[in-house]
């Protein structure tokens, strides 16, 4: 049963890593940030405090896998209503056995508290970054591309708040993991960074085997 534990931040390129690492290697694929996403849809959609432990613990609750898909989770106000919501421990321990059941399943989980929190065993661990002026012209593209009306200065500056958000708060924050392989993609085109992905798990993976 292998476990690929992705983190990184915001737009650094982390989830098509991810979704194209799984399908090389035959596995599964979370994105856990979708769990998030879900949450905070609901806390939006409900008028929830998003400061509120209490009621965003409550639509954490009532995420289910169907809601995953939903196009509307990858939308700028969700994003960051999703970066809100998980700042609270609460919400974190609901999502957190899902995300566990999911690995013990084995295969390729993207998020910011894999190689930390979620799977600290993980049988690779990957932290994928880029500059904050790289992520935020790929962002840029991408919400364009949904037809939301943004400047690149906007997003430079939203990025910039979730990135702290992400990194500073309390619990489960973002960090490098000890045994993390540390991927720059700022100049890397998504071929590359795929490559240098594969190149690394290959050789951690074949090094585990000659171990056992
Ligand atoms: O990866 P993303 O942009 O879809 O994540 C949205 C937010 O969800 C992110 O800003 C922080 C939170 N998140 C988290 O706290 N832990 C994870 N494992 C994944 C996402």
């Amino acid at each position: 049963m292998t476990v690929i534990a992705i983190d990184g931040t915001f737009a650094s390129g982390k989830g098509t890593l991810a979704k194209k690492l799984a399908a090389h290697y035959n596995l599964s694929h979370l994105d856990t940030g979708k769990l998030y996403r879900a949450t905070a849809r609901i806390a939006l959609d409900n008028n929830y405090d998003l400061s509120d432990p209490a009621q965003c613990a409550k639509a954490a609750r009532q995420v289910s896998p169907e809601q995953l898909d939903d196009p509307v989770l990858k939308s700028g106000p969700v994003g960051a209503a999703a970066s809100k919501v998980s700042i609270h421990p609460a919400v974190r321990q609901e999502l957190l056995d899902f995300q566990r059941d999911f690995a013990a399943r084995g295969g390729v989980l993207d998020g910011r508290d894999i190689g930390t929190v979620i799977c600290p065993n993980a049988d690779v661990k990957l932290y994928i970054d880029a500059s904050p002026e790289e992520r935020a012209e790929r962002r840029h593209k991408e919400l364009r591309g949904y037809g939301e009306d943004i400047t690149l200065e906007q997003v430079l500056a939203q990025l910039t708040e979730r990135d702290e958000r992400d990194k500073n708060r309390a619990e489960a924050p973002l960090k490098i993991a000890q045994d993390a392989h540390l991927i720059d993609t700022t100049n890397l085109s998504i071929e590359r960074a795929f490559d240098a992905a594969v190149k690394v798990i290959d050789a951690v993976l074949a090094a585990k085997t000659t171990k056992t």
